[in-house]
């Protein structure tokens, strides 16, 4: 009796795998998505990079493209100084990461930029996080920016570098206390089994510090990225997109500059 019922279970249960109008269903969905993919894109209408109009310093036109986008009047969840930083331990591929699964070659994320002065680009993070362990192996790193309002992207290559402890202290004073309290509960980057701990970890500190003015954790604080190589990118509608990269002179002040084929 029971053979049976299964037999027949496992017929019926063959049978709905192998109808084929299931299985044509199932691939013509996927091929829809694949094609609602494929078939977009957008025209890039907002202009065009010359040679003879770049400035010789690329400071100068991060600055006027980011200006651009803080006078522009873009929605409020669009996050105009959101990048996104990429780290290696290139270099050192035998180091471990600590609490990651393995060694880690390259991996990005998004951070806030924090300040911009010409020379550097300032973000704040944990120094024990995956991205700060990370810099400590390998300190040359990358960051990206994407526009699309301007149909324009930015692409950065440089070292980074720890602030001093004054301009740290200083933007985690600045901090809401709850960012303040979360910097120092968070292990950022290791596994955590509980989220309910953390909130434990976060009502503690409220406890220990009430009343108190909270100190800035000592593996908490800032990256100074230095750039040797910005490269600015100007959607067409041609698609034969501007690509201009400036490279920073070995040894000297100056950079050059090279149009590069999109
Ligand atoms: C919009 C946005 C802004 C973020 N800003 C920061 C930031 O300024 N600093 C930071 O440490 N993480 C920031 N994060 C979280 C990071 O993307 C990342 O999850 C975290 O830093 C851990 O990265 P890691 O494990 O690679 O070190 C931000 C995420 C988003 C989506």
């Amino acid at each position: 009796m029971y053979h049976s019922l299964d037999a027949n279970l496992v017929g019926t249960i063959f049978a709905i795998l192998t109808n084929e109008s299931i299985i044509s269903k199932f691939y013509a969905t996927n091929e829809d998505v694949t094609l609602a993919i494929h078939h977009l894109r957008r025209d890039y209408m907002f202009g065009s990079l010359s040679l003879k109009d770049l400035p010789s310093d690329p400071w100068q036109l991060f600055e006027s493209w980011f200006k651009q986008l803080q006078e522009a009047e873009l929605p409020s969840w669009f996050e105009l100084n959101a990048m996104t930083l990429s780290t290696s331990s290139e270099g050192n591929t035998t180091a471990r990461i600590k609490g990651a699964q393995d060694t880690k070659g390259v991996s990005s994320r998004v951070v806030l930029l924090k300040h911009i002065d010409q020379g550097g680009f300032t973000f704040f993070t944990n120094y024990e996080s995956e991205k700060g362990q990370q810099i400590s192996l390998q300190p040359r790193v990358a960051l990206h920016f994407f526009w699309p309002i301007f149909d324009r992207q930015v692409r950065v290559e440089g070292l980074a570098e720890k602030t001093s402890a004054e301009v740290s202290d200083a933007y985690f004073a600045a901090r809401p206390r709850s960012s303040q309290l979360g910097a120092i509960a968070s292990p950022q980057s290791q596994p955590i089994d509980d989220e309910a701990k953390l909130e434990q970890a976060v009502r503690d500190l409220e406890f220990q510090f009430e009343g108190k003015s909270i100190p800035r954790p000592k593996n908490w604080g800032g990256y100074r990225v230095v750039p040797n190589m910005f490269e600015f990118w100007q959607g067409k509608p041609s698609r034969l997109h501007d690509r201009f990269q400036y490279r920073k002179e070995e040894s000297k002040d100056s950079w050059s500059v090279t149009r590069l084929a999109p």
